[in-house]
């Protein structure tokens, strides 16, 4: 049977890797986005490669292009076997320049976007008795840090809810899988938002940190690697609670696992301010 995955914010980084190494594997794949215009290059490559990728709309923040992709999907493969809930951006300004309406709509792509997503998919996966969701959290699901209080605790919400899920949904034959990327090399720091008040105390640090976040940019692991674990959890007969990716992830979880709270703290301000 033709399997269907559903893969969103697939107009760049990990959503785009996710959706081509998806169509790869042969799932019939939904490369949704907000802006289908920006199609064109995954449209090639699947063109190229004869994938069966499909571009279509879905802006996580509206429930009507969500309901509206998955019924579509519906009416032309009756099933969805694997949800990626992956379309997020990053919010930086330390939690006194943020206004409730920025941590809101950070709130409203990174958590609830997953939320209406997966709300919408999961009765059609209950009726299969079978079906993947990832979640796409980040080592910021673990790990508190200055100047992203809005996206780390947007990420420290994916956590609780997957953790939640995979209990709710596990007696229905549906898999709940977080990813834990570290710094990966996409488009996230030109699509990143700050806020920072005119008369902010916070200059200092804010731009510290974004400037140090810029650099690990650069240096990040490549997008693929993250599609590549997500092809390896679903494959998986008994896909693992989370998946970590990146030697810099995996340094500061184990790092927070090995300290105390207060040592782990002390770990964190030596690593900001040392330089
Ligand atoms: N890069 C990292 O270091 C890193 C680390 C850990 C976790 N992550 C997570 O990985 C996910 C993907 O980010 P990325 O690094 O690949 O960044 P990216 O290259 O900026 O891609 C983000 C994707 O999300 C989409 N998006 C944003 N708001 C949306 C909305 N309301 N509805 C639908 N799509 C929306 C963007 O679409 P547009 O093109 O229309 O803006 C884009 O396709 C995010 O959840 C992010 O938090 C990233």
């Amino acid at each position: 049977m033709e399997k269907i995955a559903l893969v969103t914010g697939s107009s760049s980084g990990i959503g785009f890797e996710t959706a081509l190494a998806l169509a790869r594997e042969g799932y019939y794949t939904y490369a949704t986005m907000r802006d289908t215009k920006k199609g064109n290059q995954i449209n090639e490559i699947a063109k190229k490669e004869n994938l069966k990728l499909e571009v279509i709309e879905l802006d996580v923040d509206k429930d009507k292009t969500v309901q509206d992709a998955v019924n579509k999907i519906m009416k032309e493969k009756n099933r969805i076997d694997v949800l990626v809930n992956n379309a997020g951006y990053t919010l930086f300004g330390c939690l006194e320049d943020l206004s409730m309406d920025d941590l809101k709509a950070q709130f409203e792509t990174n958590f609830f976007g997953a939320v209406r997503t997966s709300q919408a998919v999961i009765p059609i996966m209950r009726n299969q008795k079978s079906g993947t969701i990832v979640n796409i959290s980040s080592v910021a699901g673990k790990i508190g840090f200055p100047v992203s209080p809005a996206y780390i605790s947007s990420k420290f919400a994916l956590e609780g809810l997957s953790e939640s899920m995979r209990y709710e949904l596990s007696p229905f034959g549906i898999n709940t899988i977080i990813i834990e990327p570290g710094v990966i090399k996409t488009n996230f720091m030109s699509s990143m938002k700050k806020s920072m008040k005119p008369d902010s105390a916070y200059k200092e640090i804010t731009e510290k940190v974004i400037m140090g976040i810029s650099m690990m940019a650069e240096m990040g692991t490549p997008p693929q690697e993250v599609a590549k674990t997500i092809i390896k959890a679903i494959k998986s007969e008994n896909p693992l609670p989370r998946y970590v990716v990146g030697n810099d992830a995996v340094m500061f979880l184990e790092a927070k696992k090995a300290k105390t709270d207060l040592e782990f703290e002390n770990y964190i301000k030596k690593e900001l301010f040392s330089s």
